[in-house]
């Protein structure tokens, strides 16, 4: 009687293989290992005879059938496989994990700063351009009235890629560049990288980014300058920013102006981000030197302009207190995703 069962069991592992291998997707698959393994299958149909059997003689053909059940449930795993292409079975797809969220990327938070800047100004009519990093020491320095033996080139700690190229030690080059191809009305920002040999510490770095400025037209007056500025604090820094003018001097500007805001930490009264004066700094400011105007064709007894460069990693330092600029060019996910 056991014998028989054993060698039905068999037979019948051999037919399953044969269904199992033949079956062409995984819904006849499905469908054979129902016939096969399934409650109301065959498998537990031969099983039903193990009751009949003398209880000495039911081990054996248990032991027959849960091999005979795990080598087809292991040969419809191996065919399902095949289908699906899928990892084996220890390894498949778990749908009640949680999902992995993706990394997106995100503009970094100069970037953004920057964008920020020029939108502003897109609003009160400046129009963004841009100018190249690799600049001559004509429009570097000579066309913004800095004679290359002037201390003022001192200033600039300048990278010379060759007697007459520099990269550019700031964006104001691309003032020149603009008013030799447009005449006036002009207004635009330019941002971009500059570059200075200055040690890479907490507040310098070797190359950053900066934000010119240029309005040139008829009849612009100091009153212009201060109010474009004023207001352009106002809407960056919020309606409670008030701004201030400190002479200050730059051989393309006279007079020259260093613009601060007041402290956006301690609205003014006077805190360590702001050194207790209850002021920060943005940018250096001007109006636009006449002899700049003759350098570039522009008639100086006509036309006026102001003109304004600020380095937004400076600006991005103050509204977010980071306390070292090199965060900002180190690259480590960890400090730029918290902007992204
Ligand atoms: N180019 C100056 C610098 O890098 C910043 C600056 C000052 C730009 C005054 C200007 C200006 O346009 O009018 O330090």
């Amino acid at each position: 009687m056991s014998a028989e069962l054993i060698a039905e069991l068999q037979a019948l592992e051999a037919e399953g293989r044969e269904l199992i291998a033949a079956a062409q997707g995984p819904t006849e698959l499905g469908r054979v290992s129902v016939e096969l393994l399934g409650r109301k299958g065959r498998l537990t149909g031969v099983l039903r005879a193990v009751g009949a059997l003398a209880p000495g003689q039911r081990p054996a053909v248990g032991a027959e059938a849960n091999r005979v059940k795990a080598a087809l449930t292991a040969a419809a795993e191996a065919r399902a496989a095949t289908f699906t292409g899928a990892a084996p079975p220890a390894a498949r797809l778990d749908l009640t994990l949680p999902g992995r969220a993706r990394w997106r990327g995100g503009l970094h938070p100069v970037t953004q700063v920057v964008d920020e800047i020029c939108e502003i100004f897109r609003d009160l009519g400046f129009q963004r351009v841009g100018g190249p990093e690799v600049e001559t020491t004509w429009y570097n320095f000579t066309a913004l009235n800095i004679p290359l033996d002037h201390p003022a080139a001192d200033m600039h700690d300048t990278f010379f890629l060759g007697a007459d190229r520099v990269l550019r030690t700031h964006t104001s080059p691309v003032q020149a560049r603009v008013m030799e191809r447009f005449q006036p009305p002009v207004r635009v920002v330019v941002p971009g990288m500059v570059y200075r040999r200055d040690p890479f510490d907490a507040s310098h770095a070797p190359g950053f980014e900066q934000i010119e400025g240029l309005a040139v037209d008829e009849g612009i007056t100091f009153a212009d300058f201060k109010a474009t500025l004023s207001e352009f604090a106002r809407r960056f820094f919020g309606a409670a920013a008030r701004t201030r003018f400190r002479p200050s001097f730059f051989p393309f500007t006279e007079p020259s102006a260093e613009v601060d805001v007041s402290c956006q930490l301690c609205g003014g009264s006077g805190c360590s981000a702001c050194k207790g004066t209850g002021w920060m700094e943005i940018m250096g400011a001007g109006m636009v030197d006449p002899a700049v105007f003759e350098n570039v064709g522009y008639d100086a007894e006509r036309y006026t302009g102001y003109a304004f460069g600020m380095g937004p990693a400076r600006i991005a330092m103050q509204r977010y207190r980071i306390p070292d600029i090199r965060l900002f060019y180190e690259s480590d996910v960890r400090f730029l995703e918290q902007f992204a």
